[in-house]
C-alpha cells in the first residue's frame, strides 16, 4: 500500500530560501544551524521567528543563552525587527536563560516548555546549543542531554533552530551525535575572496523528505537582515531597498487601498513590505500596530488579497 504523504512547509519568509527547500522546512522538525562566529546565525534565527510572527501567524520563542535579551533586542532593532512590540503583542516570547544556566537543564527546558505552551508557540529557536552544552563537562552528559532535547523538541509539536558555534578553521560540525538526529543541517560559513573582502555562504548539509539545493549559496548580512546574493554580486552595488523589490518583484504597498505613505513606512518597519506580505499578516498584530480596528485591519488585509489576485 502506497501512502500519499505530504509534509506540511513552514516558510522562513526569508526572500529565495524557502525556494531551496520545497518551500520551507518540514514541520515538526529540529533544525541544526551550524556556523562561524558572526556568521549571521542570530539573524537568520530571529528573521525566521519575526517574519513567522508577522506574516504567518506562527508564534515563536527565542531562547537567548549566548547574549543578553537586551543586546539580542538592540541588535535586531537595527534591522527594525521590534521584537520588543512582538513580546507585548503575546506573538513571540524571548527567554534569557544566561543567568539560570547553573540552574541545570531540565529546569531551564521545563521554562522553555511551559512558556511553548502558554504561547501556544510552533517555532523555537536556541541561540545556542553550544553555550548549554558549555555547562557539562562528560561527553556522556551531552548524550543524555540531546536526547532529553530531541524528545522534548518532538513532544513541543515545533520547528526548532538550534544553532551550533563552530570555531573558525574547524570542520566538524557538531559533537558527532545531534548531526544524525536533526532533521536538517544548514551550515553557516564566511570566507575572505582573493580581495581579501569577507564573504558569506551557506550550504544545506541535510533536510529531511526535502529535494533540497545541493550548491552554495552566497548571502550576506544587511540591513534587512539575510539576503541571498546568487551570483548578483553587481546588485550588491544598488541600494537594499532596490534589490529587495527587484528580486522579489512584489506588489508595492502603496497600492493597497487604504495605505499611505506613512501607513505603508509603518508597515515596512514591522516586516510587511509588500501587498502580499500584508495580505498574510494577522488582522490583530496590523490593529494594535496600525492603531486602528480589527474589522479597519481585516478589511486592509481584504483589500490587499484583492489587489494581489486581481
Ligand atoms: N545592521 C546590520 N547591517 C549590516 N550587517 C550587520 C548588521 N548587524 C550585523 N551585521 C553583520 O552580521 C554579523 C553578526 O551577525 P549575527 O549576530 O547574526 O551572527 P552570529 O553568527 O549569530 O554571530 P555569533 O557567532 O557572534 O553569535 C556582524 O558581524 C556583521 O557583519
Ligand atoms: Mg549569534
Amino acid at each position: 500500500m502506497v501512502h500519499a504523504m505530504i509534509i506540511q512547509r513552514i516558510p522562513t519568509g526569508i526572500p529565495k530560501f524557502d525556494e531551496l527547500i520545497e518551500g520551507g522546512f518540514p514541520e515538526n522538525s529540529m533544525i541544526l544551524l551550524v556556523g562561524y562566529p558572526g556568521a549571521g546565525k542570530t539573524t537568520f534565527s530571529a528573521q525566521f521567528l519575526y517574519n513567522g510572527a508577522t506574516r504567518h501567524r506562527a508564534k515563536g520563542v527565542y531562547v537567548c543563552f549566548a547574549e543578553t535579551k537586551e543586546t539580542f533586542l538592540k541588535n535586531m532593532m537595527r534591522f527594525g525587527w521590534d521584537f520588543e512590540r512582538l513580546e507585548k503583542d503575546g506573538r513571540v516570547a524571548i527567554l534569557d536563560l544566561s543567568v539560570t544556566r547553573e540552574s541545570g537543564l531540565q529546569k531551564n527546558l521545563d521554562t522553555i516548555m511551559e512558556t511553548m505552551t502558554s504561547l501556544n508557540a510552533n517555532r523555537l529557536v536556541i541561540d545556542s546549543f553550544s553555550a548549554i552544552s558549555m555547562g557539562l563537562k562528560e561527553p556522556i552528559d551531552i548524550r543524555v542531554m540531546i536526547h532529553l532535547l530531541y524528545r522534548f523538541l518532538k513532544k513541543a509539536n515545533c520547528v526548532s533552530i538550534l544553532i551550533l558555534d563552530q570555531p573558525w578553521g574547524s570542520t566538524s560540525l557538531g559533537e558527532g551525535i545531534s548531526e544524525f538526529l536533526a532533521d536538517g543541517i544548514i551550515h553557516f560559513e564566511t570566507y575572505f575572496d582573493k580581495n581579501e573582502i569577507l564573504r558569506r555562504r551557506f550550504r544545506i548539509l541535510k533536510m529531511r523528505g526535502t529535494n533540497h539545493t545541493r550548491t552554495p549559496h552566497e548571502y550576506d548580512i544587511t540591513s534587512e537582515g539575510f539576503v541571498i546574493l546568487d551570483g548578483e554580486k553587481s546588485k550588491e552595488e544598488k541600494s537594499r531597498e532596490e534589490e529587495y523589490s527587484v528580486r522579489r518583484g512584489f506588489t508595492d504597498l502603496l497600492e493597497v487601498k487604504g495605505i499611505g505613505v506613512k501607513r505603508s513606512n509603518l508597515l515596512r518597519s514591522l516586516g510587511i513590505r509588500s501587498a502580499e506580505d500584508l495580505a498574510e499578516a494577522d488582522p490583530k498584530f496590523l490593529a494594535s500596530n496600525l492603531k486602528i480596528s480589527r474589522r479597519a485591519a481585516s478589511k486592509i488585509i481584504k483589500n490587499a488579497r484583492k489587489l494581489i489576485s486581481d
